[in-house]
């Protein structure tokens, strides 16, 4: 919902009702004005949160406001223009000429966004080119701000929809060029940004930190004077830092206090910034990474920024992410695949590696039918002359040394045992070593004269070109339609470098890493449009680009490579901050763990993998009948529990890391809850144990009023009991043992 009321100065004020939250945006001589995010306020005219307060006389005033304690340095801006008096990081800057063509200053970067009209809508406009969330007209609302630089033929519309069932908001802005004659170029243009004047007490960051195999940790800090920022320059949101952060307080727990989410549906170059200021006062924005970044708008032209989704909870981080898993199954996973159960999947990579051939693909899906597993992925090595990494990326076309009886009659065999067959590809990337750099070295990424810096013995494609998008739709499609391939894994191994275009003139140069993000959409929806049957799965090296843009092409992604059940708690936790737990791909590996060493115990293996999209990544010729029955037992557990895990509300009960020392605690604990709470499931690790450990914990999300029965023992409890006494688990456990409880209500 969204009113209008006027205020005193005869502006319009605007309260965004997005479920049970408030977003209150006020009209102040033009400037669009950020009064207050929070859980629902009754009051419309909240002017009166304006700080006004004298500043230092260092701090120039605006010419227009008569008020003397107005100064842009200290206002709560929606979307904070660079030059003019707030010396905040700015969330747009752009270098234009002055529509009065006697001023030799025109073409200084100064910037203002200065309110003209709005509209309101019922429903979300589709704005291209960048995946946002979906919804219909019935289940939300958005309001658009038109504003202006007066002094130039700039125009900015704010796009604000607000959900009606929950507690979030998309933001995007557009930017047009209205002159006829005179370019302008974009040097930052965020998707949102908003300033908190009431943060209190001392303000936190929430975020999710990682590299390559210990990806998405969440870290938690205070907020000290000045900027902090998560960020990618990497040409792919990355391992580093995923493109989400929150903003709590120094009393916000998992269920109690405020938490603003903010999470950019984008795959590229990103920056989150929190700032804060010497009065406290907080700024966080979001957007495209302002480095290395410069857009030509041509006269007329537009520039859409990607969307970032802010989620306003009252009662803690789990109530934001349980918003967040929400709207993103149901608003922003797309096609047949977004909701609907997954099929449990073995893929050969930890199992084979590049030493396969189509024998041993057809004995692990042998004994793969026997358990109850429904697909085999054959994961990197099938094409080219791949038999180790180091060529081939480009030549999507079969080795038939190695499947000698041909892609299609492989699908068929593992077929007829009763499997779906998915296969792996890395699209983006080009070996120097390939029939296809032979033909075009010219459609690697590269800036003239300088060597190419190499990563895992490749290059980069140009997506940016269509010729190049053309040739993977065509032999990618070549290869989905020679056989009945029902998955997809989209692998993506490094990250950019020397990222230049022999395509794009000298003045788009700076547009290449979100060109090359624009490409890379653009063939995704080709080819999920061409085969919308497939399931999609992204991946890099791991999860090294595991973001909302992504799942709105593959519902699923592989969440790490590292497989180690241990490591997995600490990257599937922190990755449940925002991401469902339908959108984590986990696998049960080998033990000792490939990646760490480490033996787990099959069942902890299982139980741990079991909180997301699940499968297997082990050779399963080479496991004992005890480990294939127990095989048979976690493939019906994953059927019985899909629905509780998938579509339930998560409780985050102990987090394996702490927060704000980054040390590894003794135990592990989550459970979900059944949207009508008349189940629960309710896992318990323990990661490093002692002499003697006592352990309780307590649950929630439960009905305090009803009896739940444990399905194992047949014990009987109250929802309150279990919430407020706390389940008692203490016994002599072994480093690694896990125990998982389904409860039911009576
Ligand atoms: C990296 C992925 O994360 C792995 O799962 C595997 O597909 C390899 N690439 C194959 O090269």
């Amino acid at each position: 919902m969204i009113q209008t009321i006027t205020s005193a100065l005869g502006e319009p004020i605007f309260h965004l009702t997005a479920g049970d939250a408030s977003y209150v945006i006020s009209i102040f001589h033009g400037f669009p004005l950020h009064l207050y995010a929070g859980p629902a306020i009754s009051d419309d005219d909240v002017d009166y949160l304006l700080v006004r307060v004298g500043h230092d006389s260092v701090v120039p005033r605006p010419a227009h406001t008569p008020e003397g304690w107005f100064s842009c340095d200290i206002a709560p801006f929606e979307y904070p223009a660079y030059g003019s008096g707030d010396f905040r990081p700015s969330a747009v800057m752009v270098k234009a000429k002055t529509l009065d063509q006697t001023n030799p200053t025109g073409g200084a970067p100064t910037t203002a966004v200065m309110y003209e009209s709005h509209e309101i809508l019922a429903g979300k406009p589709v704005l291209d080119p960048c995946p946002a969330v979906h919804a219909s007209d019935d289940e939300c609302d958005t309001l658009i701000l038109h504003c202006t630089d007066p002094a130039t033929a700039l125009k900015y519309d704010l796009y604000y929809t607000v959900l009606r069932d929950c507690p979030a908001l998309c933001r995007r802005t557009v930017i047009k060029n209205t002159s006829d004659t005179e370019p302008a170029t974009l040097l930052r243009a965020y998707s949102a940004s908003l300033d908190f004047t009431t943060i209190d007490p001392q303000a936190e960051l929430v975020h999710l930190w990682g590299t390559w195999g210990r990806e998405r940790h969440m870290e938690r800090t205070p907020l000290l004077h000045g900027s902090m920022s998560v960020n990618s320059r990497r040409g792919a949101s990355g391992h580093y830092h995923n493109p989400f952060a929150a903003l709590v307080t120094s009393e916000t727990t998992e269920e109690y206090g405020m938490a603003i989410g903010m999470s950019l549906i984008y795959s590229g170059n990103f920056d989150i910034t929190a700032d804060v200021d010497a009065f406290g006062l907080t700024r966080f924005m979001a957007g495209i990474s302002p480095d290395g970044f410069e857009w030509h708008l041509a006269p007329g032209a537009q520039f859409v920024t990607p969307e970032a989704v802010i989620v306003i909870s009252g009662e803690g981080l789990g109530k934001m992410s349980r918003v967040y898993h929400k709207l993103y199954r149901r608003n922003l996973c797309r096609g047949e695949w977004a909701d609907k159960e997954r099929p449990i999947l073995v893929n050969n990579w930890e199992a084979t590696y590049f030493n396969f051939d189509d024998e041993k693909l057809v004995a692990i899906a042998e004994d793969a039918a026997k358990c109850g597993i429904e697909m085999l992925v054959m994961d990197d090595g099938w094409f080219g002359i791949r038999n180790d990494d180091k060529s081939s990326l480009g030549d999507w076309f079969v080795n038939e040394d190695k499947i000698r009886c041909g892609l299609g009659k492989l699908v068929e065999k593992v077929n007829a045992l009763g499997l779906k067959f998915g296969i792996w590809f890395e699209p983006e990337m080009i070996s120097p070593v390939s029939k296809l750099y032979e033909a075009h070295p010219e459609w690697a990424l590269q800036t003239g004269g300088r060597p190419m810096s190499i990563s895992r013995s490749q290059y980069v494609l140009d997506m940016t070109r269509e010729d190049v998008r053309d040739y993977l739709f065509d032999t990618i499609s070549g290869v989905l339609s020679s056989a009945n391939i029902e998955y997809v894994k989209w692998d993506f191994n490094r990250n950019l470098t020397e990222a230049g275009s022999a395509l794009l003139p000298a003045e788009r140069g700076g547009e290449i890493f979100h060109r090359y993000v624009l490409g890379l959409y653009d063939l995704l929806e080709r080819l999920t449009s061409a085969f919308p049957h497939i399931l999609l799965e992204g991946c890099s090296s791991g999860g090294g680009r595991f973001d909302p843009a992504m799942l709105y092409y593959s519902p699923q992604f592989w969440t790490s490579d590292d497989t180690d059940a241990m490591e997995r708690l600490d990257i599937q936790l922190g990755t449940s901050f925002v991401y469902p737990a339908s959108s984590m791909s986990c696998h049960v590996s080998a033990s000792p763990n490939h990646q760490t060493g480490r033996v787990t115990s099959f069942t902890t293996r299982g139980n741990v993998a079991m909180a997301g999209a699940f499968g297997y990544e082990l050779d399963l010729t080479k496991l004992s009948d005890e480990e294939k029955d127990l095989i048979r037992k976690q493939t019906a557990d994953y059927h019985r529990y899909y629905n509780i895990i998938n579509r339930g509300d998560l409780y985050r009960l102990i987090l394996p890391t702490d927060s704000y020392n980054g040390k590894t605690g003794k135990c592990a604990s989550w459970m979900y809850v059944s949207e009508d709470r008349s189940e629960a499931l309710f896992t318990f690790v323990v990661i490093r144990t002692s002499v003697h450990p006592v352990y309780f914990v307590k649950l929630r999300g439960l009905d305090p009023n009803a009896v739940y029965v444990d399905q194992t023992t047949g014990r009987e409890y109250h929802g309150d009991t279990l919430m407020n006494a706390g389940m008692n688990l203490t016994k002599n456990y072994r480093d690694g043992d896990s125990v998982v409880i389904h409860l039911i209500k009576k």
